[in-house]
């Protein structure tokens, strides 16, 4: 029954009203079940990953490859500016790519985004065999990734973990009760100081110091009184030493910027997908390119935090919506393919009952969650 008052049916708002407060995957052209959901997902998906048919000329056992240059760009800015519209104002769209059609995406990226809102290519080491039979061995895709606004983006994504190394640094050789910490100068250079930035610093033994010259104190008297007061200064071992901060583990917001490199052993290989999906779907048909979840988290974790809503309209074997589902996110999948409903429906349930591969270990995946599965012929029906 279609409601005159915004066009969609009952079951349409029924699993919009799911997309926005749980998780959901439809069978369906994507152009034509993002039309139908239309506002209702406008401005409220924080992150996309999207993994298109490359226009490689392949064939694979779910899905036909060559569309032909023509038809695949007029297929993709037309997606790219529906996905775009998705969008929440710090969000990012994610794209992976291989050679064959990286140029003409970046292009429409930027054309659709605006090029001052590309954020970065990242090269993926898609393999760790050597392909022999071609005058190149090819061993990395890419995934383009384009924010709403790079301002915006940039303010909001997520650092990666630090590595070892970084938190080495970090001791605690007083017993201070804040736990480990790393000292850093206590002055900084004076350019845009101010008058209260220059005075004669007392330590706690009574020895005086003066800022090196050219530089000034991070902080007025006041504040570095009660800093001092506070024991976040320190003084060296026998407390003669120029005083610099304690910054410590606990209150540094410690991590790193993700590089543009992502090697296999970090996030996994199309093979070590494969590998996965087989042992979790023994009684389906082999899914040719899967992503591994390892990739997918990555993506996740940079651009977007638990409770926020994930889009991928080109779900394949379902490897965003199980990541995402692992990781407290939740999520819409759309899939054209008859296999939404055997590999990604039974991919999902067993992610619901605790499935222990991919990212599960990582993040400490139990089970629980639930999803709805609809069918987008000329309206959204749950089945
Ligand atoms: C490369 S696969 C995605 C693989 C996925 N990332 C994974 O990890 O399993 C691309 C998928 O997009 C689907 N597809 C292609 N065009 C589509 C469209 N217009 N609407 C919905 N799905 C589409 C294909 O059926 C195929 O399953």
């Amino acid at each position: 029954m279609m409601d005159e008052s915004n066009g969609f049916t009952r079951e349409a708002k029924l699993c919009i009203g799911e997309v926005q407060t749980g998780n959901a995957i439809v069978h369906g052209e994507n152009l034509a079940v993002l039309d139908s959901l239309g506002a209702a997902i406008k401005g409220r998906v924080k992150c996309i990953y999207i993994d298109p048919p490359y226009n490689n000329a392949e064939v694979y056992r779910h899905y036909d490859d060559r569309l032909g240059r023509r038809v695949w760009l007029d297929r993709m800015i037309h997606r790219m500016k529906m996905l775009r519209e998705t969008l929440t104002v710090d969000g990012s769209l994610w794209v992976s790519i291989d050679d064959s059609e990286l140029h003409n995406l970046r292009q429409i990226g930027d054309d659709v985004f605006g090029s001052e809102n590309f954020i970065s290519s990242v090269v993926w080491n898609h393999r760790k065999t050597r392909e022999n039979r071609r005058p190149f061995s090819t061993n990395h895709e890419y995934i383009l990734c384009f924010a709403r606004s790079a301002e915006a983006f940039k303010r909001s994504r997520n650092l990666l973990a630090a590595p070892p190394e970084i938190l080495d640094r970090y001791k605690n050789p007083d017993n201070d009760p804040r736990g480990a910490w790393q000292s850093v100068s206590a002055n900084v250079q004076d350019g845009h100081a101010t008058k209260s930035q220059f005075y004669t610093l007392v330590a706690p033994n009574g020895r005086l110091h003066c800022p090196p010259k050219g530089r000034c104190w991070v902080y007025n008297k006041p504040k570095m009184e009660a800093e001092i007061r506070d024991g976040r200064v320190y003084f060296g071992r026998d407390g003669n030493a120029v005083p610099r901060l304690k910054k410590y583990l606990s209150e540094a917001k410690i991590g790193v910027a993700p590089s543009t490199l992502w090697m296999a052993d970090e996030v996994g290989t199309t093979d070590s997908a494969k590998k996965h999906l087989m042992a979790l779907l023994t009684k389906e048909a082999v899914f040719d390119t899967p992503k591994p979840e390892g990739l997918v988290q990555r993506i996740l974790h940079i651009a977007s935090n638990p409770g926020d809503l994930i889009l991928d309209a080109y779900l394949g074997s379902g490897t965003t919506a199980s990541v995402a589902m692992k990781m407290g996110r939740n999520f819409l999948g759309i899939e054209q393919g008859p296999h939404i409903a055997t590999h990604c429906v039974n991919r999902l349930r067993a992610v619901r009952d605790g499935e222990a591969g991919g990212i599960s270990a990582l993040v400490g995946w139990k089970g629980g969650g639930s999803c709805a599965f609809y069918s987008h012929r000329s309206k959204l029906t749950r089945v």
